[in-house]
């Protein structure tokens, strides 16, 4: 499957593989992302699906050393959230729907694994 992004670029996915490939990791090299990946993982989430389309979801790309470690005690002290060189903190305006955007970053993640 071909894709057009919002960058005048194409992703081609094959959307089976990329449920198979798919995996948690939590263990992070300490690189940056490059602004073009984040992107276009954004734009994946942008275009999930929402209840009556309300797309009641805000994102924010933390890279701050400080705030990584504030939100890795959030997370109940999962030190590697911290460890990632960039935390993409998926918020929810609303806690009325299921928030399917998180799937769709994820699944894109895996192209970049
Ligand atoms: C709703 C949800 C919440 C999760 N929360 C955490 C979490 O807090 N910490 C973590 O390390 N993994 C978390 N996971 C990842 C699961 O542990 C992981 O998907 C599962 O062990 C299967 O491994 P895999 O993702 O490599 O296939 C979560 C997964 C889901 C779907």
């Amino acid at each position: 499957m071909t894709i057009p992004d919002s960058g005048g670029g194409i992703i081609r996915m094959d959307v089976m593989e990329a449920i198979k490939k798919r995996r948690s990791i939590r263990n992070f090299k300490d690189l940056d992302v490059e602004q073009v990946k984040l992107e276009k993982m954004l734009e994946a989430g942008r275009l999930a699906p929402s209840a009556s389309n309300r797309q009641e979801w805000r994102y924010v790309i933390v890279r701050d050393k400080q705030t990584r470690k504030k939100l890795a005690q959030a997370a109940s002290g999962q030190t590697f959230v911290a460890q990632s060189p960039v935390v993409i903190v998926c918020c929810a305006e609303t806690d009325e729907h299921v928030m399917s955007c998180v799937r769709n970053v994820i699944l894109l993640t895996s192209q970049y694994q």
